[in-house]
């Protein structure tokens, strides 16, 4: 059976990448997979969050999956910390996974910076939590962006080495999913670093909950160069902001980046920018504007998250149990 687990960081900020990168297409997914989604609060504390805005920033993350049109009826949305087998899985991975795989994680070393002696410990066992995530339900697919890639293959390796290890195929070996147009949009300030939550600059990316105003604000600003739009994809090389906005356009339109530039070839940004601003507009504000209706009713995100916690669960701990069987703990 095919099952599809993705989750998303709660550390405010949600962006444009992330709806492209991912949410969004969670939301298709749904009619053919079973599909389990989850606000990785756990993840989150890897880096110090303000506690009482952690709680605001978990329900941001459900309300944005609700109001990109994941139906949780159909599919689970809860928190991570509110399903325990994560966290004992993930502590099993700790003991699979070979530190040589951790060194080489390329998020670590970006989020870690300079001062790598001062990062937790949980940021360094990140990936480790989440191979958890997808293995306590014996996910086959992940919906993620590329930038993901790297963790879903050292998911692939712990899933390996625990069924070598121990004589198994108790785990699957889980495939990306990472699709469209935008599986890695870029700052709007600079073409050659990621869109992220936690770039200094509001001006580097466009937030879920922006307004009108906000979205053309910061496409004015972004940063282009001075020639028009050329005739073909391979124009786009070594243009890497012209590239990112044809990219979003191309996303957000449903149209491929050939396409978009069948129709605006020989356009200055001056033409391009507006244009983009009002399919933004279009297709991003009223995702934005549902989300914060939901965030103004956290009692009814709450019950969502609490009805997806118990389900998730119901998955998750018999698989865990297994686990720990194979492992070699006693089982109560
Ligand atoms: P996070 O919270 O950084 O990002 C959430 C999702 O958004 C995608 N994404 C992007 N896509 C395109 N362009 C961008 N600039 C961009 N920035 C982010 C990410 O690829 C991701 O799909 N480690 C994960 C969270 C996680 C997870 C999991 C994901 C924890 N456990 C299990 C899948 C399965 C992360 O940091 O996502």
């Amino acid at each position: 059976m095919s099952r599809i687990f993705s989750g998303v960081q709660p550390s405010g900020n949600l962006h444009l990448g992330n709806y492209l990168g991912a949410i969004r297409n969670f939301v298709g997914l749904q009619d053919d997979y079973e599909c389990i989604y989850c606000a990785v609060d756990m993840h989150a504390i890897t880096v110090w969050q303000e506690p009482e805005q952690l709680r605001k920033n978990i329900r941001e993350v459900a309300s944005a999956y609700l109001a990109a049109g994941v139906d949780p009826k159909k599919s689970i949305i809860f928190a991570q910390s509110s399903v325990h087998a994560h966290a004992e899985l993930a502590w099993i991975f700790n003991c699979v996974a070979r530190i040589g795989w951790l060194n080489r994680m390329t998020q670590f070393k970006e989020k870690a910076g300079k001062n790598r002696e001062n990062a937790s410990l949980g940021l360094y066992a990140y990936p480790s939590l989440m191979a958890a995530d997808i293995l306590t339900y014996k996910a086959t697919h992940v919906p993620v962006g590329e930038d993901q890639k790297q963790h879903l293959e050292l998911t692939r390796d712990i899933a390996q080495k625990f069924n070598n290890d121990y004589e198994t195929d108790l785990f699957p070996l889980v495939e990306p999913i990472i699709m469209g147009e935008a599986t890695r949009v870029m700052s709007l300030r600079d073409g050659s670093k990621k869109m992220s939550k936690s770039d200094p600059s509001d001006y580097s990316r466009i937030v879920l909950t922006d307004g009108k105003d906000d979205i053309a604000r910061k496409l004015k600003k972004a940063r282009t160069d001075a020639d028009p739009l050329p005739e073909k994809v391979e124009g786009l090389e070594e243009r890497p902001e012209a590239a990112n906005l044809v990219g979003i356009y191309a996303a957000l339109a449903g149209m491929t980046k050939a396409e978009v530039l069948q129709e605006y070839s020989g356009a200055q940004f001056s033409t391009f920018k507006p244009a983009l601003t009002d399919l933004a507009v279009e297709k991003f504000g009223p995702v934005g504007e549902e989300m914060k209706r939901l965030m103004a009713d956290p009692g009814y995100v709450d019950s969502v998250l609490k009805d997806g916690a118990v389900r998730a669960a119901e998955i998750a701990n018999p698989i865990v149990r297994e686990v720990k069987e194979t492992v070699g703990f006693l089982l109560p």
